[in-house]
């Protein structure tokens, strides 16, 4: 593509709506809340906020400018300014590869729930808590909605017929943030409702482990899409003359109030109820049904409306997850996209079949220790994303030249970045120690340490390989 204009995004609005669609998504609103839930609320909330600001935020902005200045994806972008970095590239191939292993799970139960809302879960509240146990652990019924939802995006991605997500995004977006609102307002003036704001404003650093730090960490780079690469592909349709700090900002703003938000919707109603606060992954679609239950003739449509926005939101986003490892394919393996999304979404689809069963059907499916679909998620999000934050930290502060980056982010001098000194001074040295300091606390307080190993064996052996990829 060289000398030949790369395709900008028509509007800055167009951007930030695909960047934003990639980043809100199940992360924050199904992920967030319980992960706050279970490591003590505040506390967690704190932290996350800290990292988001003094980590993610950062690490945005570097994406961006890899991406813009390069105006190549991820794996080609690192090959591009120095080889011996291609293999952070890859590791972030192979994190939306495996995140794709299990994210497709719970946008098939988001489908379900639309379906659900109008045949008599929300008739009677008590029952609502088994109906969820009793759904994720049939044999065959979760695995029809996920095959419907991995279905919906190989379509999408095949086609390449994203312009039509990203418009109905654009209507369903704010339609989620307004039903937010409205169930926030609700959750909160329920009965009972305030012990869980105190529980998420009245910090209670007691819970706090090393865990809690690395959890809060890799959910910060799941949740703005970050540690993988996908930021840089964005990033290098971004117009030249767009500044990027100030939209790396708008999006990490954007991600975060959604995540605060769904917390304030869901966690206080969950208190009002009398619920345990450990109820995990199943959190979001125990509490807000109750909610929507006790709302009369009225209650079905609003609750089928909240999982249609749950479902876009997630496949804006699972999306951007399978073009990453269909682009590459394309791009680095020379294959054609209707065979790469092929063989991409075959063996996604296997992955989660096997996530899925995992967690009912067949509890005896595990890898080191612990459910199929757990290990997916905690090998990207608390292995590959964090190392793969670290890595484009370290290449940006100590490989590539200060003044470039100054040059990208001031767009040739031409824009005011007052803050690039501490922007440069974060990147180069603290986001780098703190990532390291966290991982190595997360895997000493851990107990699946020896999936944590066996990541960074991954890691290594493609660090090694990486004159191959
Ligand atoms: N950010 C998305 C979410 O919160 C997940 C995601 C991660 C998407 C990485 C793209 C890349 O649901």
């Amino acid at each position: 593509m060289e000398g030949k204009q790369r395709d900008n995004w028509s509007s800055r609005i167009g951007f930030i709506f695909a960047a934003a669609g990639s980043a809100v998504g199940l992360g924050n609103i199904w992920r967030f809340p319980y992960l706050a839930a279970e490591n003590g609320g505040s506390a967690f909330i704190f932290i996350y906020l800290l990292f988001v600001l003094g980590i993610g935020l950062n690490v945005m902005i570097a994406e961006f400018a890899i991406g813009r200045r390069t105006q190549l994806a991820a794996v080609g972008a690192y090959k591009k300014l120095d080889k011996r970095f291609t293999f952070a590239g890859v590791i972030g191939v192979l994190s939306a590869f495996l995140i794709m292993g299990f994210y497709p799970v719970v946008g098939g139960w988001s489908v379900a729930y639309i379906v659900k809302s109008f045949t008599g879960l929300l008739s009677d509240q008590a029952l609502i808590a088994d109906a969820f146990g009793g759904f994720i652990t049939s044999s065959y019924e979760p695995l029809l909605w996920m095959l419907l939802y991995m279905a919906i995006n190989i379509y999408i991605v095949a086609k390449g017929v994203t312009s039509g997500i990203e418009k109905a995004g654009k209507i369903l977006m704010p339609t989620l943030l307004v039903l937010f609102i409205f169930v926030a307002i609700r959750s909160v003036t329920l009965d009972g409702a305030f012990e869980g704001l105190k529980f998420l404003f009245k910090p209670d650093f007691s819970k706090v482990t090393g865990e809690t730090f690395l959890a809060a960490l890799g959910q910060q780079f799941f949740s703005l899409s970050l540690g993988m690469g996908c930021m840089i592909t964005y990033g290098s349709y971004i117009s030249k003359k767009e500044a990027l700090p100030k939209n790396a900002l708008i999006i990490t703003l954007i991600d975060t109030s959604v995540a605060i938000l769904a917390s304030i919707a869901i966690i206080p109603a969950l208190f009002a109820f009398g619920l345990e606060v450990n109820q995990g992954p199943g959190l979001v679609f125990i509490v807000v049904p109750q909610i929507f239950a006790g709302m009369g003739a009225l209650g079905p449509i609003i609750s089928a409306i909240f999982f249609i926005a749950l479902a876009i939101a997630a496949l804006t986003s699972s999306i951007s997850l399978l073009e990453v490892v269909v682009a590459y394919l394309i791009d680095e393996r020379k294959m054609k996209r209707k065979n790469a999304v092929a063989v991409t979404g075959l063996v996604m689809t296997v992955m989660s079949v096997l996530s899925s069963l995992s967690l009912g059907a067949f509890p005896s499916l595990k890898l080191f220790g612990v459910a199929v679909f757990d290990f997916f998620d905690i090998i990207t999000d608390k292995i590959f994303l964090a190392i793969g934050g670290l890595l484009i930290a370290l290449f940006v502060g100590w490989f590539m030249k200060k003044e470039d980056m100054k040059d990208e982010l001031t767009n040739g001098g031409t824009l005011e970045f007052g803050l690039f000194n501490v922007w440069y001074t974060l990147i180069k040295y603290v986001v780098p120690v703190a990532i390291a300091l966290v991982a190595i606390f997360g895997i000493i307080a851990i107990e699946q340490t020896s999936l944590m190993i066996f990541g960074l064996l991954v890691i290594l052996v493609l660090a090694i390989f990486s004159k191959k990829l």
